[in-house]
């Protein structure tokens, strides 16, 4: 079995997505040792923002690529056969700007590709990265998963789930620290919550 470990927190050391994303690969493994494990880091390995430059996967264009078409296509193809190849993804994504940080959504712009993740068919889009397992490390500064109003401000784990299931992919399993940023008793208790999570998302 494939698993690829993606992180996109900014914040290094510090971060919280990272401790979790390595709970969960390291309670992943424990529990599945044939396990083979893949690491993209998206900050230090950032790719670009999506441009025409990266377009042809879109287009279908073919021929008489110019040299920045070329290497971005060797990006997004690249990006997309890793994830393709892997059987269970872990995703370390932080709430940033009441989304995901930029360079989550850039890696999603390059997996976006038509007859790759998806096609459009008469009866609507069908995703074709059916029959994986995402684990999104979700770590949040305030609180948006206990009322509707904060949920409706959310737009990290529901698009997320969007895209995803746009893909084909309906196994979608989160592990939540959230409330970081409201003082050392809600870290704590995130924490434990989170470690809660990770035995619940691990375990089946
Ligand atoms: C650039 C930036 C933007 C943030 N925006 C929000 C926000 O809109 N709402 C919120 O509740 N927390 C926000 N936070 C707090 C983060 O969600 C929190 O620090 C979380 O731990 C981030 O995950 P990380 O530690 O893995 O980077 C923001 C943090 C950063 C660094």
């Amino acid at each position: 079995m494939k698993l690829l470990h993606v992180d996109s927190s900014i914040t290094g050391d510090n971060s919280a997505s990272r401790k979790l994303t390595q709970q969960i690969v390291a309670a992943w493994t424990a529990k599945h040792p044939d396990t083979e494990v893949e690491y993209l880091d998206l900050v230090a390995q950032a790719p670009n923002h999506f441009t025409m430059a990266a377009m042809a996967p879109r287009t279908g264009q073919t021929e008489g690529l110019s040299a920045e078409q070329t290497a971005e296509n060797a990006v997004s193809e690249q990006l997309v056969s890793q994830f393709l190849s892997a059987d269970v993804i872990v995703i370390g994504a932080p709430f940033y700007n009441f989304s995901i940080p930029s360079q989550l959504k850039a890696w999603i712009d390059r997996l976006a590709q038509p007859g790759r993740t998806f096609r459009y068919t008469a009866s609507g889009p069908e995703g074709l990265a059916k029959g994986k397992t995402v684990i999104v490390a979700s770590s949040r500064g305030g609180v948006y998963s206990t009322s509707e109003a904060m949920q409706a401000l959310e737009h990290q784990e529901s698009y997320l789930k969007v895209v995803l299931g746009f893909f084909g992919i309906t196994d979608v399993r989160f592990v939540r620290a959230e409330g970081l940023g409201m003082g050392p008793e809600a870290v704590a208790s995130a924490f434990a919550s989170a470690a809660n999570d990770v035995k619940a998302v691990t375990a089946a």
